[in-house]
């Protein structure tokens, strides 16, 4: 019973004390969240998972390029676990090294040595490392603002992969002007414009969090109609329509941050994953929040994780025989460390 996996929980983690550290992400179901040691956006748990020095084991409850940046930033005596490895995330799916190898000599050849990537950490450690060995550094939506104006003090243009609206959202606020955005479609290995090269200056990876993109300018428009006092907030991950019908836009952490510091009585609709938005609306009850989408927006890689699987996961380490463990190659996460520790640096 629920009950019984809960209380074994607790027993293992007492018994594994220091031994064992539980990262859970914002968007993990409540029965995770509750026995998470830290609970954070992406950048947040890369740099808890990188100050710790002490857990022998680390059950990352979240997606799997996130178990794979703990591994990276952890020591070889730190092993980390991923309690189902269908927890996958289809945008960092969205952009295969194969596809990346092929698409760097074409735009190369359009604009020579000018192009800096940017991978958002949602991307596989092999992007990371592609982004590392090509002087280029890793980005959450915490950040990008300051990635992306770092990114132009070194080439004059950029590459942002996979996610191409968190790269508009991010350069459009930057004053890129969107005709000097153009999107790089990896099926038919083209850039999507009609724009002289020398004027595009962000080029767009062909991705997306079908999460995000769930949420519409009808449901901006149906907000607007129905509750006109309410304030609209969203995630970067939504299109450019969206983030330009909302009233603000930010990362997780930023998502938080503004409704717990928003007035009592005040009134929301936010726009990211659900497990994230029913906790805030539970954790203000002075406040009216509900979902910019209530029919469709779970994660549903990210909800994989439950009690079972994490209780599983728990019990293979005690009895020594550890499943799932996320293991970088070596060659690969020693250029992929490049991109992330030029990320961490600045954040
Ligand atoms: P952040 O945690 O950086 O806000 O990213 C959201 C997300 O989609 C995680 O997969
Ligand atoms: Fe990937 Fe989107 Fe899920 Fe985040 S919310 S893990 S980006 S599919």
């Amino acid at each position: 019973s629920k009950d019984e996996m809960e209380a074994r929980i607790i027993d293992i983690k007492q018994t594994l004390g220091k031994k064992l550290f539980i990262p859970g992400h914002h968007y993990q179901k409540d029965e995770v969240i509750q026995f998470a040691d830290a609970t954070g956006d992406s950048l947040q748990l890369a740099q808890v998972s990188a100050a710790n020095k002490e857990a022998e084991h680390i059950v990352f409850c979240g997606v799997h390029f996130m178990a794979e940046t703990a591994d990276m930033l952890t020591s070889e005596q730190q092993h980390v676990y991923l309690p189902d490895m269908r927890a996958g995330c289809s945008m960092a799916d969205m952009a295969d090294i194969y596809q990346t190898e092929q698409a760097w000599p074409i735009l190369q050849q359009l604009f020579g040595d000018t192009i800096l990537p940017l991978t958002y950490v949602n991307s596989t450690a092999a992007i990371k490392a592609f982004t590392g060995r090509h002087g280029g550094a890793c980005v959450t939506s915490s950040n990008a603002k300051d990635m992306v104006k770092w990114a132009f003090t070194q080439k004059q243009r950029i590459l942002f992969l996979p996610d191409q609206h968190l790269g508009r959202n991010t350069a459009y606020d930057l004053g890129v002007p969107l005709e000097n955005m153009a999107v790089w479609n990896p099926h038919t290995n083209t850039l999507e414009t009609t724009q002289a090269p020398e004027n595009i200056q962000v080029i767009l990876w062909k991705g997306h969090c079908s999460v995000h993109e769930g949420f519409t300018v009808q449901h901006t428009a149906m907000i607007r109609q129905t509750y006109p006092q309410m304030r609209i907030i969203v995630h970067p991950e939504c299109s450019r329509e969206v983030v330009a019908a909302a009233d603000d836009a930010g990362s997780t952490k930023y998502i938080i941050d503004t409704i717990t510091n928003a007035p009592s009585g005040s009134s929301w609709a936010i726009g990211t994953e659900m497990n994230l938005v029913h906790r805030i609306i539970k954790q203000h009850p002075d406040k009216h929040i509900i979902s910019l989408n209530e029919n469709f927006c779970p994660c549903l890689t990210m909800n994989r994780i439950d009690l079972p699987h994490l209780l599983w996961s728990l019990e293979s380490i005690v009895e020594g025989q550890p499943m799932n463990r996320i293991q970088v190659d070596s060659n690969t996460a020693i250029e992929a460390r490049l991109s992330l520790e030029r990320m961490l640096a600045r954040a």
